[in-house]
């Protein structure tokens, strides 16, 4: 342990990707990026950069926004495109309806319509019930906007075409689409395609995620439709996201763009997940609850066993009822923190 250590640094964990450190090139690039004055609040030499890689990657129309976390990227991108009168089609699985406390109805004013799923896929029928049965009465909440995240919150993905049907019908009843990208990374390592692709496939705005694969802190809301370009400026300022030392977010996803280590980064997250998989799949007592595509791991095991293995490992028990956990493998993990782990599971069902 170093000396000025608060914690164990080669302690690893399966809970999240969250878990994880900072990738050396992007701890770097924070390092380089200081020193000297800039512009504050995004009128900086690193940010004019990121312009350019974000304009490269996602086509010359997309403009940018970094922000600090995912829950205010969300609150941004669905406040500008959800309008009073409006409600937010999303599954009962999804982030923004799980997992960011009160603040979509709180900060945002936004109402959620929630539809289970069985893989967190949201599919055109959904959107095309919820439009039929809802718009043009005015006592109900008028559906306006997808919120779609993909990898989705079961660690599923969407395919292009999937995509592309979604935001079709979206369109066809008037209504945008928000893709929280909080792993797009590890779906477009999935889905072998490149952040372009993503962007033909109609959606409105998303975010790239930058701190679940490698960054210390960040997001960045992509805006692809420039309808909404004009208001994000302010969104983002009164929605308390705008960094005064805004470069040192620009920064880090300059280097993360940069060489494709965004990629190469979610691959081998991804590949964790599918060696972890590939090993334990034929084991009796272990059920797989959703196809592994990305770097999430959803199994269901018996408790006593998943029991002993928190008492080693930290994890997350998913469904407490049905002894389903998930398992998260980050830029860091390692084949041999996995092997570990598979050991203590091949002993613990012996
Ligand atoms: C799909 C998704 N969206 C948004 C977020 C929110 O990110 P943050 O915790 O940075 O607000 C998360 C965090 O886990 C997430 O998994």
């Amino acid at each position: 342990m170093s000396s000025k250590a608060l914690h164990n640094r080669s302690h690893f964990a399966f809970a999240s990707d969250n878990y994880s450190g900072v990738h050396p090139t992007i701890m770097d690039a924070i390092i380089t990026a200081n020193g000297g004055h800039q512009t504050a609040y995004g009128d900086d030499i690193y940010s004019r950069k990121l312009d350019e890689l974000i304009a490269e990657c996602f086509g010359q129309q997309a403009t940018n926004y970094p922000v600090f976390n995912g829950t205010g990227a969300n609150i941004i991108a669905l406040s500008a495109l959800t309008p009073r009168h409006g409600a937010v089609i999303c599954t009962t699985n999804a982030h923004i309806y799980n997992d960011e406390s009160n603040a979509p109805a709180y900060v945002a004013g936004l109402r959620l319509l929630p539809v289970k799923t069985a893989d967190g896929k949201l599919t055109p029928a959904h959107i095309k019930s919820i439009c039929q049965s809802n718009q043009g009465n005015p006592h109900a909440p008028q559906p306006t906007t997808v919120y779609l995240s993909q990898v989705t919150e079961l660690g599923t993905c969407y395919t292009l075409d999937e995509l592309i049907a979604i935001t079709t019908t979206a369109k066809s009843f008037g209504l945008y689409t928000y893709l929280d990208g909080a792993r797009l990374a590890n779906a477009c390592a999935y889905l072998g395609c490149n952040l372009s692709d993503i962007a033909a496939t109609g959606i409105d705005i998303l975010t790239l995620g930058g701190t679940k694969n490698g960054l210390m802190m960040g997001e960045c809301l992509v805006v692809l439709n420039p309808a909404f370009d004009g208001i994000m400026p302010y969104l983002r300022k009164n929605h308390l996201q705008l960094a005064s030392k805004h470069r040192f977010i620009s920064a880090q996803f300059v280097a993360w763009l940069t060489d494709g280590l965004w990629l190469t980064l979610a691959r081998h997250s991804n590949q964790m997940a599918q060696y972890l998989y590939q090993k334990i799949k034929q084991l009796d007592g272990i059920k797989f609850t959703q196809p592994v595509q990305s770097n999430a791991v959803f199994l269901s095991l018996p408790k006593v066993i998943s029991q002993k293995l928190h008492q080693e490992f930290s994890f997350y028990d998913w469904n407490a009822q049905t002894g389903e956990i998930r398992l998260v493998m980050s830029f860091d993990t390692t084949a041999e923190q996995v092997d570990t782990l598979i050991d203590a599971i091949k002993e613990y069902l012996h």
